[in-house]
């Protein structure tokens, strides 16, 4: 396969483009993702999971990275959509996706987001909240439609992750709670009601995990939920959505393959129909930053360096907390380099810092790296997930500029942002005249 990132005399070269060029013509910060990357990333989840296994799909969580020309690749693609909020369904219906490709996930969806998601008419609604299905089901009455819906259980399974990204233990605030006087008659006002079809049961333990313990034994308490289900209602669901959660490369971990979280639950769920003789449910799984993970890098501009003797040479660039906020947040760990000095020895040691006026802004400490200078540019990679999604105008700084490249060629999908877009929805009230 070909290498994504290749050194060209002494110049970083993404996806076949001269990336202090991109910094050039684009400006920095400058998000830029490989469209090869990205396809060679669906390519494995093909191979591994929507070949190899019949009635399964791919929906990719659109958290990771929302864009219109990402959403038009994964309708390209073929592949279906997860998406969380009103505007990232909003983003999806802008680029016509196809509404039964659209799976609609949240643990507070709000009225106005059910009404844009019924009216379009969206494949599935993950309920994850009790009050959910009383509102799907009055929109669904008055819009004369019929919604597939699937209940996001809690497994009550821990996973090996930063706490913060961990989604599937009893406490947290995803999912339906498995108490029996609360799951099961939350079932049966599903399957009863003239308004929603009740589809099957969905689950996502958490991100960023490398084992795949968390995902077994969820599956072990979904299967046997829906073995309950059947015993009392004699109801058969039809879907099985496994979430997502894959792990990538940041810095020195190897990426598992797909094959690693996939053929152990696939083995599970079929083993246990084929046993009970009966067809066994479509499966479904939500990667996000598996996908777009390692496919995303940022270049920035080298600022300020500040040498304290016997302490840590601080290396400032443009960008910062505002366009990753993932070191701050979960003590992220990333790799970097400088992208027009590749051949030169990495014998400097530095910690690289935004612009942010916070001490925590802080992107990679102790970071071995060729010698600094002023205007040098610095590549990070591996940003492509929760990156641009998470970006915030703290210190009103500009969201930066998303690229795609592909084989030497740059387009660009998201303009910077400009001052002026900061202060579009800003109101001076007549008064203060
Ligand atoms: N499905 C559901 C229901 C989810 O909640 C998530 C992620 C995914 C799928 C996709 O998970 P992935 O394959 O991307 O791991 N901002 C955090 C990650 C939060 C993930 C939340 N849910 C981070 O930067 O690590």
């Amino acid at each position: 396969m070909k290498l994504i990132y290749e050194e060209r005399d002494g110049i970083l070269y993404f996806d076949g483009c001269d990336t202090v060029k991109l910094a050039k013509k684009y400006g920095t910060p400058l998000y830029v993702y490989s469209l090869t990357e990205i396809k060679n990333r669906i390519e494995e989840l093909r191979k591994a999971f929507l070949d190899k296994y019949k009635n399964t799909r791919v929906a990719y969580a659109a958290k990771a990275f929302t864009s219109s020309a990402i959403f038009k690749l994964i309708d390209n693609e073929g592949l279906s959509l997860d998406v969380v909020s009103g505007g990232e369904l909003y983003t999806a219906i802008s680029v016509g996706f196809p509404a039964e490709r659209i799976e609609f996930n949240g643990n507070n969806k709000l009225y106005e987001e059910l009404v844009l998601a019924i009216e379009y008419g969206v494949g599935r609604i993950i309920v994850d909240g009790l009050e959910e299905l009383d509102m799907i089901e009055e929109i669904c009455q008055s819009y004369d439609k019929k919604i597939k819906v699937m209940y996001r259980i809690t497994p009550g399974v821990n996973s090996d992750t930063h706490d913060y990204i961990t989604t599937g233990k009893k406490d947290s605030k995803f999912g339906i709670p498995l108490d029996e006087e609360v799951f099961y008659p939350a079932v049966k006002n599903a399957i009863k009601s003239p308004f929603v079809e009740f589809y099957g049961l969905h689950f996502h333990v958490g991100s960023q995990l490398f084992d795949n313990e968390s995902h077994l034994k969820a599956l072990d308490i979904l299967l046997s939920h829906i073995d309950e289900i059947r015993d009392r209602f004699a109801y058969e669901v039809k879907e099985i959505n496994i979430g997502g959660g894959f792990g990538i490369k940041y810095t020195d971990e190897d990426r598992r393959p797909f094959e690693y979280f996939i053929d152990p639950s696939m083995k599970r769920i079929n083993e246990h129909y084929s046993e009970l003789n009966i067809e066994r449910p479509n499966v479904v799984i939500e990667p996000g930053r598996s996908i777009v993970g390692e496919a995303g890098m940022t270049l920035y501009t080298i600022g300020s360096i500040k040498n304290i003797e016997g302490v840590r040479k601080y290396v400032s660039v443009d960008g910062g907390m505002t366009d990753n906020i993932r070191p701050a947040l979960y003590q992220a760990k990333h790799n970097g380099m400088i992208a027009n000095k590749m051949e030169m020895d990495r014998n400097d040691k530095v910690t690289v810092c935004g612009k942010c006026c916070e001490s925590g802004d802080i992107l990679i400490r102790d970071l071995d790296i060729s010698k600094p200078e002023m205007g040098d540019i610095l590549c990070v990679p591996s940003t492509g997930a929760y990156g641009y999604s998470m970006a915030s105008n703290y210190n009103k700084n500009p969201i930066p500029a998303v690229v795609l490249a592909k084989d030497g060629e740059d387009s660009l999908i998201v303009r910077r942002q400009t001052y002026q877009d900061m202060l579009l929805n800003d109101i001076v009230p007549s008064w203060m005249d």
